[in-house]
């Protein structure tokens, strides 16, 4: 049977993409940043995941304002780095896992779940940004995709209570699928950041690392955090931390952390990363 063996939280950094197509990752700033992610390129190369589901937000690359899936499942056969102002990055087309992601799409919607799903679209750096800080820059990716985007942009946007729910739900349909295949779940998306208005620029440490603590233990007291205090405590586009929720809500009650990575500031947000394995 597939079976989740890990759950891993990132943020998505545009400039850290630009910082790895140019080969950055030794220098001052980017150095420190890149460095909380060595020791998962080791183990992701030990672990070896067949496939990958991951959750992150769109960013009017593939959706604008003329189409918002609350959450899009995609089903495709591959995806194409999207053009994103400056041509597509540099890195590998993202192979999909079509038989597993429509099996996990019809297990959703019987759970009542009403999942888009998409069959052809290009994926923005809120996809490849954690692709390249997990593998680093191979000829082709170790491993195929499941997207799944969850709009974080145009509000309303899903509460941390359903995007929990639909990890847990995201679990029973991998636990239901007959092949035998090792799954990772990576939330994505974060951590504190304002990209406009007078707070811009806001960063909050301490509540960033509160969140981390939360999801590290055995409560589930992160899925009743409200988005008022995400948007208040977090900045506007702090919001995006609720991706995270369906990464931890597909990994059960217990969970030991693996790593954990903070640094500040990575272009104008904190920059988060966890590994967590679920604990049976
Ligand atoms: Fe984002």
């Amino acid at each position: 049977m597939a079976r989740i063996t890990a759950g891993v939280g990132s943020s998505h950094v545009p400039l850290l993409g630009v910082a790895v197509d140019q080969g950055k990752w030794q220098d001052d700033y980017f150095g420190p940043i890149f460095k909380g992610y060595e020791w998962t390129r080791e183990w992701e190369k030990a672990e070896r995941p067949d496939v990958i589901i991951l959750v992150y937000n769109d960013h009017a690359s593939a959706f604008d304002a003329s189409i918002i899936p609350t959450f899009a499942i995609g089903c495709g056969e591959s995806y194409k780095p999207a053009d994103e102002g400056w041509g597509p990055r540099p890195v590998p087309d993202v192979e999909g896992a079509p038989e597993l992601a429509w099996h996990i799409a019809q297990s959703l919607i019987l759970d009542d779940f009403d999942m888009t799903i998409i069959n052809e679209m290009d994926v923005d750096h809120g996809l490849t940004v954690p692709l390249s800080m997990m593998f680093g820059q191979p000829e082709k990716w170790p491993a195929k995709v499941i997207p799944l985007a969850v709009n974080v942009v145009t509000y309303p946007v899903p509460s941390g209570n359903r995007c929990w729910a639909l990890g847990e739900a995201i679990a029973r349909a991998v636990d239901s699928f007959p092949e035998d295949l090792d799954v990772q779940i990576w939330g994505t998306g974060g951590m504190s950041h304002q990209l406009q208005g007078p707070r811009a620029g806001l960063l909050n440490r301490e509540w960033d690392n509160r969140f981390m603590d939360m999801l590290e233990s055995d409560t589930d007291d992160a899925r009743h955090i409200p988005h008022i205090e995400y948007l208040r405590e977090t900045g506007s586009e702090g919001i995006e931390m609720v991706m995270w929720l369906i990464m931890r809500g597909a990994l059960g009650k217990r969970v030991k952390t693996l790593h954990r990575h903070y640094h500040i500031p990575c272009s104008n947000t904190a920059i988060g990363h966890l590994v967590l394995e679920p604990e049976l």
